[in-house]
């Protein structure tokens, strides 16, 4: 293939090249890469459930009893009773009537908004909208309004322009922005898109298992799952395990599953995931306290960045430090590495060109006194 030294040497001399760190082992909040244990910063095990004895124990058993793959996709032999199993639960957690497993967040997203929107279709998305979504609009070939991040008024302003010019019109959003923390106004979203007679769809991956009543989301925190149209979610990042979902209607749940390919020409998860994310949800119920913990140590590190001059930005477990541009960003990166803390650096594409910055994730294992520990170390303005 042509160009891909070029794409690499560019890369390089932009700094932004990336590589994989494998590591050696990962617990409790720490990360073993090299011969040096960090605490870890960077992972999305939010409620530290990944190494929770009772996923192991379910997935052990599942591996026992199922054996170690699912052997073909769900509309072949794949199809287990604990897909199920595991279907119903969240939608009961999600309140809405069905529910449907995908491999992954990223095929879940491409493979819901292609079957929902096509060709002469619109879709309104938040301009920091994750690359799955962006993807799975690509995919569709709908025409695709981008509005500036958490700016309802911007959405309104395009769509009092657009919205007369296609019949079937979706908007979607992240309910958690995955590197901004922060959460967009879902009950004005909700009034505009019953004004502009729109559907919506929301991303739950970094706020399934961490917001509302029953660790459901922000969808529940808001009291508005039947409003919201599609529920989407991931098993990856809070619930310890890996996967995704949607909570829907079931007459679109039954068009996804004859329609969505992604979901169709897939290989189902295997058993001991499923039975992981099964014994996760069950989780949510009987340790809540995860959530609460979690809450206010990101409250506690978020404030105390802030006390320290630091632009901190969103409102949840994502801590973002904005330092604007690539060098100070590696440089404070490096810095807090040397001191056994692992933050990585987020930069362009991934944000915008001015916008670097280091990306905080709380978890549950981030007792005070690390925090604390972590907010004496770190300088009060960039190193
Ligand atoms: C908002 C959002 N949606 C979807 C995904 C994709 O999920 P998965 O990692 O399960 O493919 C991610 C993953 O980072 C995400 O942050």
């Amino acid at each position: 293939m042509e160009g891909i030294k070029e794409f690499l040497h560019d890369r390089t001399g932009k700094g932004l090249l990336r590589i994989l760190r494998p590591a050696s082992y990962r617990k409790s909040g720490k990360i073993c890469i090299g011969d040096r244990e960090y605490i870890d910063f960077s992972s999305n095990d939010y409620l530290g459930l990944s190494r929770h004895p009772k996923l192991i124990e379910a997935a052990k058993d599942a591996l026992t009893k199922y054996g170690a793959g699912s052997s073909a996709s769900r509309l072949l032999s794949g199809d287990l009773d604990i897909h199920h199993e595991l279907e119903d639960s969240i939608a009961r957690l999600k309140s809405k009537e069905s529910a449907l497993v995908f491999n992954s967040g990223y095929q879940a997203n491409i493979g819901i908004i292609s079957s929902f929107c096509g060709v002469g279709d619109a879709i309104f998305c938040d301009r920091f909208c994750h690359a799955s979504i962006i993807d799975g609009i690509i995919l569709s070939g709908a025409r695709i309004f981008r509005f500036r991040h958490n700016d309802l008024g911007h959405l309104e302003n395009i769509l009092k322009k657009e919205r007369s010019r296609f019949k079937n019109t979706l908007i979607i959003t992240e309910t958690i922005f995955s590197m901004d923390g922060d959460r967009p106004n879902l009950k004005a979203l909700v009034a505009i898109k019953s004004r502009y007679g729109c559907s919506l769809m929301v991303d739950e991956a970094h706020a399934t298992g961490i917001y509302g009543l029953n660790g459901s989301g922000v969808v529940e925190d808001e009291g508005l799952s039947k409003e919201v149209d599609y529920i989407m979610g991931t098993f990856g990042k809070a619930l310890g395990s890996f996967g995704a979902y949607l909570a829907c209607s079931e007459l679109d749940i039954n068009y996804l599953i004859n329609k969505c390919r992604s979901f169709i020409y897939s290989t189902a998860l295997p058993p001991a995931v499923i039975a992981a994310n099964i014994a996760a949800i069950k989780l949510l119920r009987e340790e809540p306290h995860r959530r609460t913990q979690l809450l206010e140590s990101a409250k506690l590190l978020r404030d105390g960045l802030k006390l320290k001059g630091f632009d901190v930005r969103g409102c949840s477990q994502i801590i973002p430090l904005v330092t604007g541009d690539n060098d100070s960003t590696i440089t404070l990166a490096d810095f807090l590495r040397d001191k056994g803390y692992w933050v990585l650096p987020i930069r362009p594409p991934t944000v915008s060109e001015g916008e670097s910055r280091l990306r905080f994730s709380v978890i549950f294992d981030h007792d005070r006194s690390t925090l604390e520990r972590l907010l004496d170390e770190i300088p009060n303005t960039a190193v």
